[in-house]
């Protein structure tokens, strides 16, 4: 009697974790609540240290300085193999990549800087004298990724500005003298996509051809800003399918032509 109880126990617990495992593969809420907060605190009271900062140390110990693609790589790593973390990711990047290619940007806006992982994937496509401008609000991630960026030898290529982008944009053309953004990457929190194209227009960020690229359009979302460059005449928009970084959970970018 009690052998057949623990068989029972023993069997719940495993079908509990394979139904876990299941949602967490599959389902985009459950991934993020288990990768982005769950699992990241328990590391960081186990290791009492930041995600960030054991990304930074996976690319101190495995990349090669001065060597992005190698920068990428282990950063790739580190969040297929140890942690997940909320980088565009190596799927999604290469979809990045040939936008930015495609565009072939003087003038460069990222918002949502993080660890630097897509500032570096962009910065080494950029052609020399290409003015990028990458903006984080957390201090803590801007420090990382100041480090990641130099480490991977593109400093010189990037001007990281630590502030919220709904003060920076109505102040970017006095303070760092640009016209127009060429290419603009939108990877910050989801409800500031739509407030912050609309000051893109209001300051007249964006000149006829200028691209926009938003990144977790699907997963987590964001339906507003997606209603809004799908339907106005000022843009022309389209979809591209992918996964949410390192999960098979689906996710996409949005690339939409500003058409003036
Ligand atoms: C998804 S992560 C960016 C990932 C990064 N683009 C990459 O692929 O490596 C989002 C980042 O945006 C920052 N952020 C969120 N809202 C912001 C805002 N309004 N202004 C500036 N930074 C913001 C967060 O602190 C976070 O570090």
């Amino acid at each position: 009697m009690e052998c057949c109880l623990l068989t029972v126990c023993a069997a719940s617990v495993a079908l509990l974790f394979a139904l876990l495992y299941f949602l967490v593969q599959r389902n985009g809420t459950c991934t993020l609540i288990w990768h982005a907060f769950i699992n990241e605190r328990l590391y960081d009271t186990l290791t009492r240290s930041t995600r960030p900062q054991r990304m930074l140390k996976a690319v101190q110990k495995n990349a090669i300085r001065g060597n992005p693609e190698s920068v990428i790589s282990a950063i790739d790593y580190f969040c297929k193999h140890s942690e997940w973390a909320m980088n565009v990711g190596d799927e999604k990047g290469c979809i990045l990549d040939s936008v930015v290619t495609e565009v072939d940007p003087s003038t460069v806006l990222e918002l949502g800087t993080y660890c630097g992982y897509s500032t570096v994937r962009i910065a080494r496509l950029l052609s020399p004298g290409t003015k990028f401008i990458t903006v984080e609000f957390n201090p803590a991630s801007a420090e990382v990724a100041r480090k990641i960026i130099a480490y991977a030898g593109l400093q010189d290529k990037v001007t990281l500005v630590e502030g919220a982008s709904g003060d920076l944009i109505p102040q970017i053309k006095k303070l760092y003298g640009i016209t127009t953004f060429d290419f603009i990457f939108l990877d910050h929190w989801k409800d500031r996509y739509l407030p912050d194209i609309k000051l893109f227009e209001e300051y007249g960020l964006l000149r006829k051809g200028s691209v926009l690229l938003a990144d977790n359009v699907i997963c987590p979302g964001t339906p507003e800003y997606l209603e809004y460059v799908r339907n106005s005449p000022r843009y022309e928009s389209r979809y591209y399918p992918s996964h949410l970084e390192y999960t098979k959970v689906e996710d996409g970018l949005e690339k939409s032509l500003f058409l003036g």
